[in-house]
C-alpha cells in the first residue's frame, strides 16, 4: 500500500451540517459514553460525505468531538484507502485491478480513465471526475467493474469494457443518470445467458419437503385450544 498523507492544501476550518449532524446523533447512539471512540469511523465517512474528502480540520474535530487525540483518529483516516485525503471530482470512480478484473479487461478501462481524466487521485479538468485503482471489491464475477461514489451515493457498475466506460462517463460529464449493477444482459451474476429464479416456487418454500416441528399441535387442534 502507498504511504497515503494528507493533502498539501487543507482548508482553514471545518464543520458538520445538519443532515451530517443527524447522522452523527444516530451512531452516537449506539455506543455508551465512554466508548464513543467507536464510532471513529462513522464520523470519518460522514465528513466524506459531506465534502467528499476528510481534510485535516475535519480529523482535529472528529477528534475533539470523540474526546480522542488527534494522532489516533489520523492513524484512521490514514490507515484506510476509503477515505479520501485529498478533494476528488464530482464522480470517483474506484476501478478494480485485483486479478480476476485484471483479466476481464481492467487494463483497458485504467486506459481510458488515465486519457480521460488523468493521473490517479487527480480531479479532471471540468471538475467531474477523480479515479483510482483498488483492490478487489468482491464482484469478480461481474469482473471488470468499478465503484462509482458520488452524490447519489455508492455504487458498483459491472460487466465492463472500454467502451462501455467511455458512454457511461459520457453520460455522467453530461449530467445523465446511468444504470448501476451489470452493463450487460444479466440481472446480477448469474452465468451470461441464463435465467434464473424465474419460478417462485424455486424460493417462496412451496417446493420444501412438509416436517413436523415437535411441539407442533395435534392435527386438527389449534395451539390456543391446547392451553
Ligand atoms: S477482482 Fe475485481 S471485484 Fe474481485
Amino acid at each position: 500500500m502507498s504511504v497515503r498523507r494528507l493533502a498539501k492544501e487543507q482548508p482553514e476550518s471545518f464543520a458538520f451540517n445538519k443532515k451530517s449532524e443527524d447522522e452523527i446523533k444516530f451512531w452516537l447512539a449506539k455506543y455508551p459514553d465512554a466508548k464513543k471512540a467507536s464510532a471513529v469511523i462513522p464520523m470519518l465517512w460522514i465528513a466524506q460525505k459531506q465534502d467528499g474528502w476528510v481534510s485535516e480540520p475535519a480529523i482535529r474535530e472528529i477528534a475533539t468531538r470523540l474526546e480522542m487525540p488527534y494522532i489516533r483518529v489520523y492513524e484512521v483516516a490514514t490507515f484506510y484507502t476509503m477515505f479520501n485525503l485529498e478533494p476528488v471530482g464530482e464522480h470517483l470512480i474506484q476501478v478494480c485491478g485485483t486479478t480476476p478484473c485484471m483479466l476481464r479487461g481492467s487494463d483497458a478501462l485504467i486506459e481510458v480513465c488515465k486519457r480521460r481524466i488523468g493521473k490517479q487521485h487527480e480531479i479532471s479538468a471540468d471538475g467531474k471526475f477523480t479515479w483510482v485503482e483498488v483492490e478487489c471489491m468482491g464482484a469478480c464475477a461481474n469482473a471488470p467493474m468499478f465503484q462509482l461514489a458520488n452524490a447519489d451515493g455508492d455504487h458498483y457498475i459491472e460487466d465492463l469494457d472500454a467502451e462501455k466506460l467511455e458512454a457511461l462517463m459520457d453520460d455522467l460529464a453530461a449530467g445523465k443518470k446511468i444504470k448501476y449493477g451489470p452493463q450487460s444482459d444479466r440481472n446480477a451474476s448469474e452465468p451470461h445467458g441464463t435465467k434464473v429464479l424465474t419460478d417462485a416456487s424455486l424460493y417462496d418454500g412451496s417446493r420444501a419437503k412438509k416436517i413436523k416441528l415437535p411441539n407442533a399441535a395435534p392435527k386438527g387442534k389449534s395451539a390456543k385450544a391446547e392451553g
